[in-house]
């Protein structure tokens, strides 16, 4: 198998949005209590956040964290969540069948977020509240004080605003299973009011519209099209939800999955310039993929476990989804990562879902330790090195036929230009599972003296596509690449079968 690449100097699409590499911290499951926050952990600090989990999220490098849902934020009051902590109610989460005892809240996660060094990405409840408690919320958080909301925060430890810049209205509310479901024009109209009112109190936030929960939904495109002939003017985002997993063993299929991303995101696009045409509009709506990973549904083993949970009553942060990576998924990450860096000219923000335990690349046991999975190497080193420039790469690569997608490049592959450094760093996938790819990358007004890094993720010796990391073995993790040759013209390098390298060249 082999593949040509040529990158040119002049052939970019536009900077890398550094938010690109964003994540998700919900109230589900284990991702806020015993994943980032638990206070009896022996490596809590005083914030009561574990430091295990910190220290790998900081590696982990994600640069926006959106909070605090999800299906969760439909039914969640803002206002539990502040305050002293012995005062707040208890509740019932009917997203997904918890008792929250809202012990960690806005403040916590402003704190945590200053401590992992990321920005916030602040949702709020479009699905049982309205206009009133979002502008208040942003009242709450950005107004430096004054007033009732902001001397309330004050009062509650926080002198300064938090300044929140970028905030999602609501949640999925596409899909039945939401919270307060709407159509497209109920939910256009409530956007659009909530829209104002919180750009009253603060006209510098950033706001994301809710898009379709993924592109099987039977109005994806009408969805879209309504909402922003609604908010157009009011918005700047709108956001894309998709999970992916290997159905019936076809992995072929599987790891061809970015093939559907690029055309959801292409068909967002579409959708988002013909209101702009219609409406008359100057700027553009750029798109937030607010939701994407790999995730195992498993139709009866997902209806079991949700009738587990509920034979089971209302627990505290009960483990949800905690899906095992395997190398195969790892891959596939990969070349997530890859379609939204090649559309990084409209897609500006991108989370994965989620940070911690919930199908996440992290995970921790309470009182336990805390691991990298398999897909936390693709993300951490695109995170770290992507930056400058996104270059467009012409591949000319072999091509494999998958049941699901059709055919695809069997090298998939993304490229950076740090100008600044006079850096080329290169993202590839090889989708063989039998077979090593020939890579030929040429380069074009770019000189490659020297190997920065040249990093590979397989499965190690022994192990098959399905190998995992667990709480006491990192098996799947990044070797150096051996055998890349840089020339005066470009470079040359074999990913063996089933893999994922950067390679970086000064
Ligand atoms: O990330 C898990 C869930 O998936 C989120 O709560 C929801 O928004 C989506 O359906």
């Amino acid at each position: 198998t082999s593949a040509r690449v040529t990158l040119d100097r002049d052939f970019t699409i536009g900077d890398v949005p550094r938010r690109l590499f964003g994540s998700f911290v919900e109230h589900m499951g284990r991702c806020v209590y015993t994943g980032i926050y638990e206070p009896g952990h022996p490596t809590a600090n005083e914030s009561g956040f574990r430091t295990d989990v910190l220290d790998l999220v900081r590696e982990m490098g994600p640069t926006v964290v959106r909070y605090p849902g999800g299906n969760f934020v439909s039914g969640y009051n803002w206002e539990d969540g502040v305050g002293p902590v012995e005062k707040r109610p208890r509740r019932l989460d009917g997203a997904w069948h918890t008792l929250e005892t809202n012990e960690f809240g806005l403040h916590e996660f402003m704190d945590w977020s200053r401590q992992a060094n990321v920005e916030v990405m602040q949702a709020i409840n479009l699905g049982t509240r309205g206009v009133d408690a979002a502008r208040e919320l942003v009242e709450y958080a950005n107004h430096p004080g004054g007033t009732y909301l902001s001397d309330l925060r004050r009062e509650n430890g926080a002198e300064e605003p938090f300044d929140i810049k970028l905030w999602c209205l609501g949640n999925e509310l596409d899909g039945p299973w939401q919270i307060g479901h709407k159509t497209p024009t109920e939910y256009g109209r409530l956007a659009k009011e909530a829209a104002k009112a919180m750009r009253y109190v603060d006209p510098t936030i950033e706001l994301v519209a809710v898009g379709s929960s993924n592109s099987g939904m039977p109005t994806f495109g009408e969805w879209e099209h309504t909402v922003l002939t609604h908010v157009y003017d009011e918005v700047d985002y709108i956001s894309l939800h998709a999970y992916y997993q290997e159905h019936d063993d076809d992995a072929s299929s599987f790891l061809a999955s970015a093939l559907d991303m690029d055309h959801f995101i292409e068909s967002v696009i579409s959708t988002a310039d013909a209101v702009r045409a219609r409406g008359r509009h100057k700027k553009h709506i750029n798109l937030s993929f607010d939701e994407w990973n790999v995730w195992y549904q498993r139709g009866k083993d997902t209806e079991d476990q949700e009738h587990r949970v509920k034979e089971s009553g209302w627990r505290e942060h009960p483990r949800l989804i905690e899906d095992e990576y395997t190398m195969t998924d790892a891959v596939v990450v990969g070349t997530f990562l890859n379609s939204l860096l090649r559309h990084g000219d409209r897609v500006h923000i991108a989370n994965q879902a989620q940070l911690v335990n919930v199908i996440a690349p992290i995970r921790s046991e309470e009182n336990g330790p805390a691991w990298r999975q398999a897909i936390f190497w693709p993300f951490a080193r695109m995170a770290a090195v992507a930056k400058g420039r996104i270059l467009r790469p012409a591949v000319a690569s072999d091509r494999v036929e998958t049941a699901r997608y059709g055919d695809a490049d069997i090298v998939d592959v993304s490229a950076t230009w740090d100008e600044e450094n006079s850096r080329v760093a290169l993202f590839l996938a090889n989708r063989s599972l039998d077979d090593a790819a020939g890579v030929e990358v040429a380069l074009r007004g770019f000189r490659a003296e020297r190997i920065v890094r040249a990093e590979i993720l397989e499965a190690p010796d022994g192990a098959d596509r399905h190998v995992s990391n667990t709480a006491d073995a990192e098996r799947v993790r990044l070797q150096e690449l051996s055998g890349v040759a840089t020339s005066e013209t470009g470079i040359t390098l074999t990913l063996p079968a089933l893999s994922w390298a950067v390679v970086e060249v000064d």
